[in-house]
Parts: structure tokens; sequence; C-alpha cells
């Protein structure tokens, strides 16, 4: 190989290394991103929500009971009548489903319901922390002590 394309062909290879650690880098911020604060996401649910939810597995208020949310398809709360928008949204309640529907309610299922709308995304992050680790835990350890599973 004579020196001009060697250059090329380091040029090259040093272009792709660049792209590789741009993308781990841009990664590494996203999974950095708001890591929530159980407490704090208890406060702001208690302030927040629980007009209309609570977070028991089966108290259906003006919504649906989010005891067992976190994880679940999404408008599955035992005899609760979702709108059709809802039960129509097929998708599970994960970090990201979750995020993207109380940033916006009626953007990320349009026709819901419920019409929420919470613009920090730390406040998003503590209560999904706080729906996924005190509230998702705790039902889990009650359902599994009844013997359901
Ligand atoms: C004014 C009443 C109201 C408030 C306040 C409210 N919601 Fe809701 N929420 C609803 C209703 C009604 C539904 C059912 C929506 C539908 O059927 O389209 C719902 C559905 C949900 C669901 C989907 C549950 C499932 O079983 O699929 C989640 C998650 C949720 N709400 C979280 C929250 C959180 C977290 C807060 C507090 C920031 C909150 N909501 C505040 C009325 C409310």
């Amino acid at each position: 190989m004579n020196p001009a394309s060697t250059r090329r062909l380091s040029a090259a290879f040093a272009f792709l290394y660049l792209v590789g650690m741009l993308s781990l880098l841009v990664q590494h911020v996203v999974a950095a991103d708001a890591p929530g604060d159980v407490e704090r996401g208890r406060q702001f649910f208690q302030r927040n929500c629980t007009a209309c939810h609570s977070a028991d597995l089966d108290a259906n208020f003006h919504g649906p009971a989010l005891g067992g949310a976190y994880g679940r398809t999404a408008g599955r709360a035992p005899g609760y009548r979702y709108s059709a928008a809802m039960r129509a949204y097929g998708r599970r309640w994960t970090p990201a489903t979750l995020d993207a529907f109380l940033a916006d309610s009626a953007r990320a299922v349009p026709g819901t319901f419920m019409a929420v709308r919470i613009a920090a995304p730390q406040d998003r992050a503590d209560l999904i922390a706080f729906l996924r680790q005190e509230v998702g835990r705790r039902n889990w350890e009650a359902r599994r002590r009844a013997g359901a599973r």
C-alpha cells in the first residue's frame, strides 16, 4: 500500500473510532438521565395524583388503582372502565412509556380520559422510581405472600 492510501485508511479508522466514542457518550448520557428519588416521588404522588388514584392494587377511584400498573399492559386494572383510547393503546408501562404519558398524556395516548402534563423531567423520574421501586415491589410482595405467584 502506498503512503497516501495508508493515510486515507487511518483517517477512516479515526473517523469510525470517533463515531463509536460519540455514540457511547450519547448512550451514557441517556442512561444516566435523571435517576429518580423514591421519597420525592412519593411526595409528588401524594400531592398530585391521589385525588384520582390509589397506589393499592385494587382501589379504583376516579382513576384506576396504580398498584399493579408498573410493568403491566396499559388499561388492565381489574374492574376499571377505561377510555377506548387507553384500552387500545396496548403498550406496557415502562420508564419510557410512563415518561411520555406523564409528560403529556393527551399526546402519548390521544383520547385518554387523563389530562396531565408534568414539565420537569426530574419530577417524572421521581414518580416513576416511586411507582416501580416502592409501589411495584410492595404489591409484588403482597401478591406473593397471598400465594398468587
Ligand atoms: C383528575 C384525575 C387524575 C389525576 C389528577 C391523575 N390521573 Fe392518572 N388517570 C386518570 C384517569 C381517568 C385514567 C384512565 C385514563 C383512560 O382510561 O384513558 C388515568 C390513568 C393513569 C395511568 C394508566 C393506568 C393503567 O392502568 O393503565 C397512569 C400510569 C396514571 N394515570 C398515572 C398518574 C399519575 C402518576 C398521576 C399524578 C401525577 C396521575 N395519574 C394523575 C385520572 C387522573
